[in-house]
């Protein structure tokens, strides 16, 4: 049996979507606010960048994958009006229902799924845009996630990755303090549970930085893909198009 990552530990590959799931079940009920805390409210910044290079069209169809508390589902919905659709997906019940809840707040009923990125249920060539916002991170074969994405778009459909990636070198040590010191303090105050917010730190280390990440989505068959750093790296965007 193959083993992966799961932050900093090594687990086996069939085990580490039950660890992933209990992170998210234990942050579901306090993550927006978390996310605000953690980021200082930055997230919503690196997201509205990711809107903007989404450049959605009237009639658009959009499948957000991990998405959930729906963010950018949320903003997504607006771009493409009436004639157009945004598919809300997640693999963790608890987040998708909190992101169908923000939805349904904010007077939006879009189609939501429960389902794993590395397996899609869409037919082939069926989206304009599919996105995924710091969810490629948790996906335990990140090729395959990406396969499935390439599948279900059309040709000269963009995938937008939003992903936590390598920070800048003279921001690593201060980038490494916050966030193994000072992220699972603010987890454990607000949410009881620094282990998560442990992971969050350790998952970021583990990940394919800028250029790994666009040698894998050029593997899974993106013709052409633009690597945007935002906040000197600690997140970047990556826009792949299926030629
Ligand atoms: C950090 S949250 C991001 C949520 C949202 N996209 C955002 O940007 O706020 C990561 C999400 O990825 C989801 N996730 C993890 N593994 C997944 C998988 N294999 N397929 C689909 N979603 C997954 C989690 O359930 C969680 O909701």
């Amino acid at each position: 049996m193959s083993e992966t990552h799961f932050g900093f530990q090594t687990v086996k590959e069939r085990e580490k979507a039950r660890h992933v799931r209990g992170v998210f079940d234990s942050v579901a009920s306090r993550y927006d606010v978390m996310n605000d805390l953690m980021s200082l409210g930055l997230h919503r910044a690196w997201k509205a960048y990711t809107v903007a290079v989404a450049a959605l069209r009237e009639g658009d169809k959009v499948l957000d994958i991990a998405g959930g508390t729906g963010d950018l589902a949320r903003a997504f919905a607006r771009k493409v009006g009436s004639r157009g659709m945004v598919v809300l997906t997640d693999i963790n019940e608890a987040m998708l229902r909190r992101g169908r809840d923000r939805l349904l707040d904010a007077g939006q009923v879009l189609p939501t799924a429960l389902c794993d990125g590395e397996s899609l249920p869409f037919a082939s060539g069926s989206f304009d845009v599919v996105s995924v916002a710091f969810g490629l991170r948790n996906m335990t074969h990140k090729d395959r996630a990406l396969a499935e994405m390439q599948r279900v778009l059309r040709p000269g459909g963009r995938l937008l990755v939003l992903e936590f990636s390598k920070v800048a070198a003279p921001l690593a040590k201060p980038y490494d303090w916050y966030s193994f010191k000072v992220l699972p303090l603010i987890g454990k105050l607000v949410t009881g549970d620094a282990d998560s917010y442990r992971y969050l730190a350790e998952s970021i280390r583990v990940h394919p930085d800028q250029q790994a990440l666009k040698a894998l989505m050029k593997d899974a068959g993106f013709g052409h893909v633009d690597v945007h750093n935002l906040s000197a790296g600690v997140v970047a965007l990556h826009v792949g198009i299926k030629c």
